[in-house]
């Protein structure tokens, strides 16, 4: 059993956009997979669908084995075991960040987790430090800068150490430097565990971490 399949997975918004079509996807802990395609191909959508925040217009989502469906998140206990096992970096990392300073950013998800207050501290100052983000720790997220949003939106999904992450171009609107920074972040979360999903049109990113390329057409269909 994979971690994540999708069976004829189609979705249409409510004004009926088709953003994916006919999608099937059987994706494997421990493999690191890119997705690439051109700009309103559906990989945001698809993100959506696997992170359960919209649900397939036609066709079914499993997560190890189990449908995510509107039911099954209905489910308080469901919802936060699944929203447990998966990071979710949005490509507008804007709308991620809502608290007073970076460090209550990091720590809140954890609380979210029902983390102890000792292991919230560790794990926040442990990945403020992976991140750089000492000086940076009282200030209010609003107030950084786009690179610095990524990085605290990054050490926040991050703490909460899921065993799926999905990241939804994770390099846009960050300099060479930034870029080259995240990209070895990124490279070091490979693990035997995990399964790393990534929505990028940067192709030095995809060189240096992809074990699978996923394509997709403008057509909304996986192409490979
Ligand atoms: N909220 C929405 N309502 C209606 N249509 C939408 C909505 N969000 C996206 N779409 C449409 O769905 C299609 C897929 O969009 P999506 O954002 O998934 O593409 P993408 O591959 O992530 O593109 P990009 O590379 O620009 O990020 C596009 O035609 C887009 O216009
Ligand atoms: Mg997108």
């Amino acid at each position: 059993m994979n971690t994540i399949e999708l069976k004829n997975v189609s979705f249409n918004y409510d004004d009926g956009t088709p953003a994916l079509e006919d999608i099937s996807l059987s994706l494997a802990s421990g493999r690191c997979y890119v997705i690439k395609g051109p700009n309103g191909c559906g990989k945001s959508s698809l993100f959506r669908i696997l992170n359960g925040l919209s649900f397939p217009t036609k066709g079914e989502y499993f997560f190890k084995g189990t449908a995510v469906t509107p039911k099954f998140l209905h489910d308080k206990k469901n919802a936060a075991i699944f929203h447990s096992k998966i990071g979710f970096l949005f490509q507008d990392t804007e709308v991620m960040l809502f608290t007073g300073s970076v460090e209550d950013e990091i720590a809140f998800g954890l609380y979210q987790l029902g983390l102890s207050d000792e292991e919230v501290k560790s794990r926040t100052g442990h990945y403020i430090s992976a991140l750089s983000l000492e000086a940076l720790r009282r200030r209010a997220p609003f107030s950084l800068s786009g690179g610095e949003k990524k990085r605290v939106a990054l050490a926040s999904i991050l703490a909460m150490e899921p065993e799926v992450l999905i990241m939804d171009e994770p390099l846009s609107g960050l300099d060479e430097d930034g870029q080259s920074w995240i990209t070895d972040a990124l490279k070091s979360l490979k693990s035997p565990e995990r399964l790393l999903l990534i929505a990028t049109h940067n192709d030095q990113l995809v060189r240096e971490i992809s074990d699978q390329t996923i394509l997709m057409d403008k057509f909304h269909h996986i192409v490979n």
